[in-house]
């Protein structure tokens, strides 16, 4: 699909994204746009090579991609100087290689934070209070009447909820999960926490001063600590070396035997292989997981466990959203190649 053909800069994007705002700035700012109409879902390297093509200002991808030496070489001697990711995450994308071959890099931040903690927030409640499995449970034809033990879950006033990673979407989870429903925070994070500690200090002056009852918070001085004391853990970290398989069989087994496991940030932060050996084991045990570690795949098991509440990486799927990442990216490219303002180019 062809917006603007005779634009002086050539921008693709490697897939068609929600709204048309995106579109507009860039077909209002001079540039051809070519987006990818091919149907299957990950595009590989050689099907980006060919959209790269001889000439190229610019490509907007995504998140399934992989953007590496192959692609940022080929972008560079087609004349192009960025990439965005429609993301936040960017463990896709080799940002070396990039720099190396004077490609500016982009990514969506901000945008997504409150639908991804809200998506985190979901997930608890669902998990806590086995909605996956009770609505399973009703359209199999099963409901016979109410029973005192019928789908019992937990209550997560007065529980502790862990937060692993309070950067933007972490520091929003928490503050949805102690405000919202009154839990206490245990979290851990390698680097300050500045936005979650001006929440909570904030909040509990409110409740003292409105004569609530009070909720208790500590910044947890390791991961385990957090392991071994939340209710309901959610993992906000980005996927890198160092949080590669993060939880492990070791750490699976520190947490609580009731304890629920919120994953939204990137699937190969889990050992999944482990986590289906753990819910085996561990029937009281539950999962609520939006992102895996071979995506689109699920290790073997997963599916038929009943702890265990999947979804396919939608944590950013709100209109709002997805419209303001696709016009985060289209501003990332046109900030680079036109030069503007908005891009914090050293060279400018
Ligand atoms: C991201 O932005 O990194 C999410 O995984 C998709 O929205």
């Amino acid at each position: 699909e062809v917006w603007n053909p005779n634009g002086k800069y050539r921008v693709v994007s490697t897939k068609s994204m929600p709204g048309t705002r995106w579109i507009n700035l860039l077909i209002q700012q001079d540039c051809r746009l070519e987006i990818c109409t091919e149907k299957k879902t990950i595009l590989s390297v050689d099907d980006i090579l060919a959209l790269i093509g001889d000439k190229c200002d610019g490509v907007i991808g995504q998140l399934t991609e992989d953007w590496g030496e192959t692609l940022f070489s080929a972008l560079k001697k087609a004349g192009g100087t960025a990439f965005s990711n429609m993301a936040v995450g960017y463990n896709n994308v080799d940002v070396d290689a990039a720099t190396k071959h004077g490609i500016a890099v982009g990514n969506t931040p901000g945008v997504l934070t409150e639908t991804t903690a809200e998506l985190a927030a979901s997930l608890s409640l669902s998990a806590a209070r086995r909605i996956v499995e009770a609505d399973e449970f009703m359209r199999g034809g099963l409901y016979e009447g109410w029973l005192p033990h019928l789908f019992v879950g937990n209550l997560l006033k007065g529980q502790t909820v862990g937060v692993i990673g309070a950067g933007r979407i972490g520091s929003a989870y928490a503050r949805m999960m102690v405000e919202g429903f009154k839990m206490n925070l245990i979290y851990y994070d390698l680097y300050q926490a500045t936005r979650l500690e001006k929440f909570v200090t904030a909040y509990g002056q409110f409740l003292k001063a409105s004569g609530e009852q009070p909720v208790t918070w500590k910044r947890a001085q390791s991961m385990e600590e957090v392991l071994q004391n939340a209710d309901v853990i959610s993992l906000h970290p980005i996927l890198d070396k160092t949080t590669y398989h993060l939880v492990n069989k070791e750490r699976l087994a520190m947490m609580k035997k009731e304890a629920i496991l919120v994953n939204c940030s990137r699937g190969p932060v889990v050992d999944e292989v482990a986590l289906v050996e753990h819910l085996k084991e561990n029937p009281m045990f539950r999962v609520a997981l939006d992102v895996f570690e071979d995506e689109p795949y699920m290790k073997p098991g997963l599916a038929d466990m009943k702890n265990a509440i999947v979804v396919p990486h939608i944590a950013s799927a709100s209109k709002w959203t997805r419209e303001g990442m696709a016009t985060l990216a289209a501003l990332n490219v046109l900030g680079k190649i036109k030069r503007y303002p908005i891009w914090s180019d050293p060279n400018r």
